[in-house]
């Protein structure tokens, strides 16, 4: 079976969070059922790289936006399509906004683009290329499935929802420009309160739609999760399921690591202390008896950064010391590099993107804090069960579905791999923190969690048989 992931970001080429993590690990974790993904993206300068020279196929003008090429190449030894359109993709800045300051005012043009190109290649406009389902990722693949849908193309597709938070919104003035039929603009279509909406038109028109956790697809029937769309997907409730993340061993498995001081496994533990000290070097760090907890994470109120800044006094008169890793909201980064100041020794913050100190946080601290409002799947805290970084985490989406709290029961049982707390406030989050100082004062109790995390599979297995599953019932129905 042949699938073609259409998303706007994958790892190792362009990350800007979780969902090049997981689009780049789908091709390995999909090739053990049978399945060849092939991965589609856009051809931003880092992705030109992997790019080979001649075009399979070229447009003279890609709706509006100037010439484009479909160029071949590869991503971890699997095979790669990029959407080459100089007046769309290369340029300087951030994929979805220039460095400084808002979106690009193009977003419309240039992800309503790659879903065009993306369905003409699913559908065989392209020769010598043949697949027998398209897979979307979050609003930036959103139009896909739109267009194959108003192409009446008997493809299937799958859009999966990492974010739901981010949709893809735009005036009505675009929907003339967009090359769809009149009938696209209403309720069922792509008009969304007034306007288009890329993730809402892909969610109507999608096959089947997935997203990365069981918990998360639950949640977003409700107002407090859905942000408007709760209503669509409550009436497509039958074709939503969720499938939870896997990490990738090739990526993330601390016996391995490069990144990593001293690589250890479960049973040298003791080794963890060698990334310590690299950490409170790096951080500016005083050596000390209590947790060193970890952050690494974009710096938004998603990830409950606020309540963090507000907690880290706290945090340090109970005895721990904090090295976070992050960027994102101005306020927040200031918020946090304020508080670095008045604790030196206790608090270090870079503020910044380091792929290889994420790994040495995860290898080094003892436990990484994640006080996320809403988490479709997270994959931090996957991280921090594999390097036996204990997760501190928000009882929400897939954090509740891969931290087992360490309530009375589950700590007699030796099953406990983290501490889960249910509002995401000063209160629930000091508790926790609490928690957390008192279980590392119980040093076997601490290793046991630990040991317990690395054992866990998080591995792909289970998660790529069932994409597998449900391409083959959609492919076959
Ligand atoms: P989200 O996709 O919502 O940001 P996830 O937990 O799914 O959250 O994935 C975040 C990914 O981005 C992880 O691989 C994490 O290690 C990485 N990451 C986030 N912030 C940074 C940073 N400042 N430096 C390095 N890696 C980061
Ligand atoms: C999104 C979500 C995150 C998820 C990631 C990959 O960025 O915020 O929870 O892990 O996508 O699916």
């Amino acid at each position: 079976m042949k699938i073609l992931s259409v998303a706007s970001e994958a790892y190792p080429l362009v990350k800007t969070g979780g969902l090049a993590d997981v689009v780049g690990a789908l091709p390995a974790a999909l090739s053990e059922h049978g399945v060849q993904v092939t991965t589609l993206l856009p051809g931003y300068p880092a992705v030109m790289k992997a790019a080979g020279g001649r075009a399979v196929y070229r447009w003279r003008d890609l709706m509006g936006g100037g010439e484009a090429r479909l160029l071949r190449g590869e991503i971890a030894g699997h095979p790669l399509l990029v959407l080459e359109a100089p007046g769309l993709f290369a340029r300087k800045g951030g994929l979805y906004a220039a460095a400084a300051g808002g979106d690009w005012p193009d977003n419309w043009q240039r992800f309503a683009a790659f879903g065009q190109a993306a369905a003409q290649v699913a559908t065989g406009g392209v020769r010598g290329l043949r697949f027998d389902l398209l897979h979307a990722h979050d609003w930036q693949g959103g139009m896909a499935p739109v267009y194959l849908r108003y192409a009446q193309a008997a493809v299937k597709s799958v859009l999966t929802v990492h974010n739901i938070a981010f949709q893809g919104q735009f005036g009505a003035e675009v929907f003339p420009r967009l090359g769809l039929p009149p009938e696209a603009w209403s309720i069922d279509g792509v008009e969304y309160y007034g306007g288009v909406g890329f993730l809402k038109g892909g969610l109507a028109a999608a096959t089947a739609i997935t997203t990365v956790s069981p918990t998360y697809a639950r949640e977003i029937l409700r107002p407090e999760f859905g942000m408007g769309l709760e209503g669509l997907i409550a009436g497509r409730s039958a074709e939503l399921t969720g499938i939870v993340n896997g990490i990738d061993p090739a990526v993330w498995n601390p016996r391995s690591d490069a990144a990593l001081c001293a690589r250890y496994d479960e049973a040298d533990l003791a080794r963890r202390v060698q990334n310590k000290r690299a950490i409170e070097q790096q951080f500016g760090l005083d050596e000390a008896e209590g947790p060193l907890f970890t952050v690494v994470t974009r710096l938004t109120w998603q990830k409950g950064m606020d309540v963090l800044a507000g907690a880290l006094d706290s945090l340090v008169d109970m005895g721990g010391r904090l090295a976070l890793l992050g960027s994102g909201d101005e306020g927040l980064e200031q918020a946090f590099l304020r508080a670095a100041a008045r604790h030196p020794g206790r608090i270090g913050v870079r503020i910044g993107y380091d792929e290889a100190l994420s790994h040495l946080l995860q290898g080094g601290a003892d436990a990484i804090i994640i006080p996320s409002r809403f988490e479709p799947c997270g994959l931090t805290q996957l991280y921090g069960l594999a390097y036996g970084c204990v997760p501190i985490v928000a009882r929400v989406g897939g954090l509740a579905d891969t931290v087992i709290d360490a309530n009375p029961a589950a700590l007699g049982a030796g099953v406990a791999t983290g501490i889960q707390f249910d509002d995401v406030t000063h209160e629930g989050l000091t508790y926790a923190l609490r928690k957390a100082v008192s279980l590392y004062g119980q040093p076997a109790r601490w290793r046991r969690m630990q040991q317990r995390g690395m054992a866990a599979d998080f591995s792909w297995k289970t998660s790529g048989a069932a994409y597998a599953a449900l391409y083959r019932s959609l492919v076959s129905a």
